[in-house]
Formats: C-alpha cells, structure tokens, sequence
C-alpha cells in the first residue's frame, strides 16, 4: 500500500474530473467456492484498491464530487468473526490507512445511495464484472439487470481509465517488482523443460513462485504444446522431444501489480530449422514494435506496423505470397495471429478492461474514446507516458481455421496453402514482454534484465 496522500490525492483528481454526483466503488466480497465459508481465494476489485488502497473483502467506497468528501462502509469484526479470522483492524482504523475519516458500518450505504436517488443525484458507477456486485447495485439502486448495464457511468469509465493507465513512479516501482516474480517464473520453466516432464508439473511450478514471493498468478498459466490454441488451460500433455513448448505467465505482486510474459521454446532445448525460422520471424516482429513504440501513437499503429513486420517474415519463407500492403489489406495476417498485438497491464493483467471492452458495443464510443486517449476501446487507444502494454505478437498454425479460410476461398493468390499444410502439426509462437511508455519513447519492464528470448539464449538455458 503506498502513503495514504497516493489515495486522498487519486479520489481528489476523481472528483475533478467527475465534477459533481457520488461516484460508487464497491471493493469485492468473498466468493464462495461450494460454501460461504470454503471462498476462492479473495481478490479485491482493482478500482476500489487504486482509490481506497484497501485489500479486505466486504468495503464499499462512496465519493461525494459535490461536497468533496470520501466515505468507507464495511462492519467492524464481531468476536465470532474473530474465532475465525484473529483479531483485525477497525474501519476507522483501515480508513486512516488511505485517509478517510468518514466510515460507516456497512448497511449504511443502501439509506445514503436511496436518499440520493430520491433527491434525484447522480450516481456514477462502473459496469460490474461480478455476480454479487451486479445484485447488490440492483438493490442499493432500484434497477433491473438491464438497467444496470444502461445506468454505467460512460464519464467513470474513462476519468478511471485515463488515471488507472498513467503509471505514477511509485506504481513503476510495483510493476519492476512484478517483473521479477515473471523472470523467476520463466526462467524456472525453461529450466524445468525437457522430454518426459507434464505441462502441469510445471504450471505448478511456476504458480508456485508467484504465490510464494507474491499474492499469485495474474492469470492461470498457460504451459502447451499446443501453442495454436491461444489461451490453452488445459497442461496435462507429456513434453516430447521435437516439439515447441508455450509459456504465457505472470504474477501479481502483494501490492496488486500485474506481469504477463510469454515465451516459446523447444522441448529438446535445440530449434529445428524450420522452428527456428518460425521463431526468429515473431521475434523480429517484437523486437520491431519494441523499437517504435512512443508516445502519441495510436495501438492500432503498432498492432499494424506488427502485422506488417510478421508477414515480411513469413513472404520470406514462401508461406504468404504478393506484397505487405496486399496481405494486410486481405485481412491475411487474421488467420495467423487472430489476436491484437497486446493489451494493457497494470493493476489488472488486461488493464481497465473490467470497463466492459468486451461487454459493450462501443461504437457510439469510439470517438469520444479516441480523445480521451484510455484503452476503454483498444482501437483508439491512444499510448502515453506512463501507458504500460504487451507485445505480444504470434504466429499460429490453427489446421481448423485454415482449413476454412481455404475453403471459403479466402486470401487467394497471397496465401500457400499447400506449403502450409505441412505446419499442421507445428503448434504456435508468441513472445510477449511489458512495455512502459516514456516521454521520448518506451523501455521493457526489467532493465539491463530480460528474461533469455534469442534463440542462442534459450537454447543455453532450456533443460539445464
Ligand atoms: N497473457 C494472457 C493474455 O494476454 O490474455
Ligand atoms: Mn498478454
């Protein structure tokens, strides 16, 4: 948790930017695994922790723009709880930890959001992500699940979004942190991979580390031979030599600070020629984007100018035919990396998009989005100072989708579809490392440091 003027200063630029109404944050709750009192392991809403630095279940924060006044609400620990849990904090005592002074048990808020209603005030609220959030803003607020989705507050979503994504010095120091747990993460992969070995012994490995040094994992871990198959959960295939292993990790520190890293490498520690083509062709499409990314760029640049550098690379191999401008322009390169170049990374592994990126049609949005420079719409992201995102770049070999881009007849003439009939059994490639946006361009989280990422690199540490 940082100084408690980090949280009085981050609710003030709030309410400035907000300008009048209450802005509602509630913080999670425990969510039951089979019983209330068996939960998953508790994880806070990363809004209300920016906001109200707090990392305990069951807190609501209410900010009054027009009286400039925060509020916490929450129940003191009865002796019961107690048995259970030992002894805890007060709220107020919590409160003075992030500068509120204003603490109320938590029944309280249902009356003060009813009087506000009543007296016809604003409420400005973030969509919610969680079962029990959704409900409990239907009760405190009178709506009905639709309603809900309809009442979200468009003005919070950016003013929280355009803060969230500008990382201070402090939160730099958070993410180098969650860096480190990364590179422990990673290396020790590498180190454990060779034949025989079960993908599950080392995402249990790895989640080990993040647990052990940190709160865990920012994500579960993806450890695959099946590279193609993007976010690929399930680890129970047996490493075998020839074969490329895909490792997408990271962690979260005890501070809530978020790494995502991938890398990819062969089982036998040694690339085939073929592997290795593959590979220095996604690198080299990393590498590019690592060197333009600057300030005042739009992610839709970057994630081209990707595209751009992977479809050179696989013109050079004789997997895609005709020019650049013609294979972007097909919509080619969809097929073989059907996802964006990357994301935001900060509080979240996917940074503000709790804001529903994926939940609304932001159409309406796009160019108030475009202005205000916040990754609520990906398209019109515009990068910043202080922006953290992945590259991530990837080539896939995904025999489904191929298939029926060639049935369909799609990008005729610019993609050799015989040649790549024989990379059905290849798998995929992503390498992802975080980028921070600085004033005159950008750097990789890490430093001087970086987790082995050439192919001499790797060969030198995978299986030792
Ligand atoms: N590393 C997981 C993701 O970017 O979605
Ligand atoms: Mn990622």
């Amino acid at each position: 948790m940082f100084a408690p003027s980090t949280y009085v200063e981050r609710r003030q630029t709030l309410m400035k930017k907000i300008g009048s109404g209450l802005i509602l944050l509630p913080g999670n709750t425990f969510s039951p695994n089979n019983y209330p009192n068996n939960a998953y392991y508790f994880r806070q809403d990363s809004t209300f922790r920016y906001f109200f630095g707090l990392n305990n279940p069951t807190l609501v924060g209410l900010i009054d723009a027009d009286a400039g006044v925060s509020m916490l609400f929450g129940d003191d620990f009865t002796v019961e709880d107690i048995i259970w849990t030992g002894p805890q904090p007060t709220l107020r005592e919590l409160g003075a930890e992030v500068g509120v002074t204003q603490t109320y048990p938590f029944a309280a808020v249902a009356e003060c959001l009813r009087r506000a209603v009543d007296q016809g005030r604003r409420i400005h609220f973030l969509p919610p992500y969680r079962g029990e959030t959704k409900i409990q803003l239907q009760e405190w607020l009178g709506l009905t699940p639709m309603m809900v989705q309809e009442c979200r507050s468009v003005e919070l979503m950016f003013a929280v979004a355009e803060m969230r994504e500008k990382k201070s010095e402090e939160e730099i120091v958070e993410m180098e942190k969650a860096f480190q747990l990364g590179y422990q993460m990673h290396t020790l992969a590498m180190k454990m991979c060779r034949p025989g070995v079960v993908e599950r012994e080392i995402a249990g490995a790895v989640e080990g580390i993040a647990k052990g040094y940190g709160q865990g994992v920012s994500f579960p871990t993806i450890v695959s031979q099946h590279g193609e198959t993007l976010h690929n959960l399930n680890c129970d295939g047996v490493l075998e030599a020839g074969r490329l292993l895909l490792v997408d990790g990271g962690a979260e520190t005890v501070s809530g600070y978020c790494s995502d890293h991938t890398r990819t490498y062969p089982v036998s520690g040694r690339f085939s020629d073929r592997q290795r083509d593959i590979y220095n062709i996604v690198l080299k499409a990393h590498d590019d984007v690592a060197a333009m990314v600057a300030p005042g760029m739009m992610y839709q640049e970057v994630h081209l100018a990707a595209y751009r550098s992977l479809a050179e690379g696989l013109i050079g191999v004789g997997l895609l035919k005709g020019t650049v401008d013609q294979i972007i322009e097909s919509g080619a390169m969809t097929m073989l990396m059907p996802h964006g170049l990357g994301h935001g990374l900060g509080m979240d592994v996917h940074d503000c998009e709790a804001m529903g990126e994926r939940s609304y049609d932001f159409s309406t949005l796009l160019d108030q989005a475009a202005r205000s420079a916040t990754c609520v719409h990906r398209a019109t992201w515009r990068l910043e100072p202080g922006t953290v995102l992945t590259d991530e770049p990837g080539i896939y070999f995904i025999p489904a989708l191929i298939d029926k881009c060639r049935a369909e007849g799609k990008y005729a003439g610019l993609v050799n579809y015989d040649l790549l009939a024989d990379y059905y059994d290849f798998g995929g490639i992503r390498i992802e490392d975080d980028l921070l946006v600085t004033p005159t361009g950008n750097r990789m989280l890490g430093g001087e440091q970086h987790i082995p990422i050439t192919v001499e690199e790797l060969e030198a540490v995978v299986g030792k």
